[in-house]
């Protein structure tokens, strides 16, 4: 019996194949990730992969084969002891066992070695019964892994379909009483949660009953360039500058003819520059506190000289770890992270939404869809006079930004400099023809970052 006093949980994937389970654990991976919170991914699928090789025929998979039925044990044992030597070695807080898990037996098995050691098990049930849903995860997902790489689309299909029909014949849906469970039914319309202990595990849950997968965008757009931006300042309230003035009448041109006529809702903070932004904008708009820039505390109005030299410490510590420093009487980005973590669950519910917010509040949620760890958070690239365009994928986002033909500073503060403070004019006009007259294109199509990748098989099965 392990004494360790952390809480550690292990979220147990449950489900036939192509119910969504890889897509789940990636999104529970990322969200908790970015709330700082320790997790691994551990797929089963990759030891077996390991252990027995790619392009395995359904057969393999027949309840009746005896050598596959070992070869897969063989594989979940592998997986769980590397997820418990995680657990105990590298002091992980939440690991997420994605396989079928598909009998009672097998639970069981899982639940006795976890709790044995003092991890709490959430048992995470994708059921669908959607054909189309299903046919289209494994077209979207399935064929592109590496279990029918150069395979015939139409032939791997088939093959897929009969792999589910031997899962069929076994599969036991939870109904164990004694177990912690959410059973998440046909994509978020239904949820059974029994024996939800404590609040990391209710966060899951939550954060589980907001997620949906129909196809959506995303839209950022910072303020129009501010009076404050002009002078190099930070924080504050000010009211936009005449570029900013002229984004601000440019926007619903741009998202006429970028984002079309789909229903938009358009989200501020609570500051002038984000509200005199979107005034020009004929949709339903909502102003969230949440969405205010990072608040710089006793630095609130000075430009990075001023700070550098009133505060040259705290200058210093804020270069080292930009992400943890936090502002004297103000905020980190950690903090920030946190401030969001309700805008980005609302997020998750709603379709076609344009945030027009602030730098380090887009970098936040820029990071969240886009997988970027917690160095790389505060020095994302968030121009002002763009739109940035979301498209989250299964496992990436794809991401478009929209150039306005509208100048503007340039705020960003590469690590270990004072502030550059420069027109990207000239950037504008050499990168687009926008000052020929249109209002609006993509500048640039950024390849979708690389999803987080489950654990390697490491066990020397
Ligand atoms: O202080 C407000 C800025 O938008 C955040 O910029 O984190 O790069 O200094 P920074």
């Amino acid at each position: 019996m392990n004494g360790s006093s952390n809480l550690r949980i292990a979220c147990v994937m449950v489900g036939l194949p192509a119910r969504g389970k890889t897509y789940i654990s990636y999104k529970v991976s990322r969200y908790l990730t970015w709330l700082g919170i320790k997790t691994q991914i551990f797929s089963v699928g990759n030891y077996r992969r390991k252990l027995a090789g790619l392009n395995l025929p359904h057969t393999f998979f027949d309840v009746n084969n005896a050598e596959g039925i070992k070869k897969r044990h063989e594989a979940a044992s592998c997986a769980l002891n590397d997820m418990i030597n995680w657990f105990e070695k590298e002091d992980g807080t939440v690991a997420i066992f994605d396989a079928t898990n598909s009998s009672k037996k097998a639970r069981a098995w899982i639940n006795n070695a976890l709790t044995a050691r003092n991890i709490q098990v959430l048992f995470i049930e994708s059921v669908c019964e959607d054909k189309d849903i299903i046919l289209s995860n494994i077209k979207d997902v399935k064929l592109s892994s590496p279990d029918y790489c150069n395979r015939d689309p139409n032939a791997a299909t088939e093959d897929f379909m009969k792999r589910i029909k031997h899962y069929e014949e076994t599969y036991e849906t939870v109904t164990e009483q004694e177990l912690t469970y959410i059973k998440l039914i046909n994509v978020g319309s239904q949820y059974i949660i029994n024996m939800i202990r404590g609040y990391l595990e209710s966060r899951i849950v939550y954060y589980l009953m907001n997620l949906h997968t129909r196809p959506k965008r995303i839209w950022f757009s910072r303020h129009g360039e501010s009076l404050f931006n002009l002078e190099d300042r930070i924080g504050g309230d000010a009211g936009l500058s005449p570029r900013g003035e002229q984004y601000a009448l440019k926007l619903p041109e741009l998202v006429r003819q970028n984002i079309g006529d789909r229903p938009l809702t358009v989200w501020t903070s609570s500051m002038t520059r984000t509200i005199q932004t979107a005034r020009h904008l004929d949709f339903p708009k909502k102003q969230w506190k949440a969405l205010d820039e990072l608040d710089t505390g006793v630095c609130d109005g000075m430009t990075y000289e001023e700070i550098a030299i009133k505060y040259p410490d705290d200058f210093a510590r804020r270069d080292e770890d930009k992400f943890n420093y936090r502002y004297r009487g103000g905020e980190s980005y950690r903090d920030l992270v946190l401030r969001l973590e309700p805008v980005i669950m609302d997020l998750e519910r709603h379709e076609n939404i344009l945030i027009i917010s602030h730098q380090a509040t887009i970098r936040c949620m820029y990071a969240y869809f886009m997988g970027l760890s917690h160095e790389q958070l505060p020095y994302a690239r968030i121009p002002l006079h763009t739109i940035i365009e979301l498209k989250p994928k299964a496992f990436s986002c794809e991401e478009k930004l929209y150039k306005v033909d509208v100048g503007s500073v340039d705020t960003y503060r590469p690590k270990g400099q004072l502030a550059r403070k420069l027109t990207n004019d000239k950037f504008v006009s050499s990168m687009s023809p926008l000052s020929e007259g249109a209002s609006g294109e993509i500048v640039d199509a950024k390849t979708p970052i690389l999803p987080i990748k489950p654990m390697e098989a490491t066990s020397t099965c």
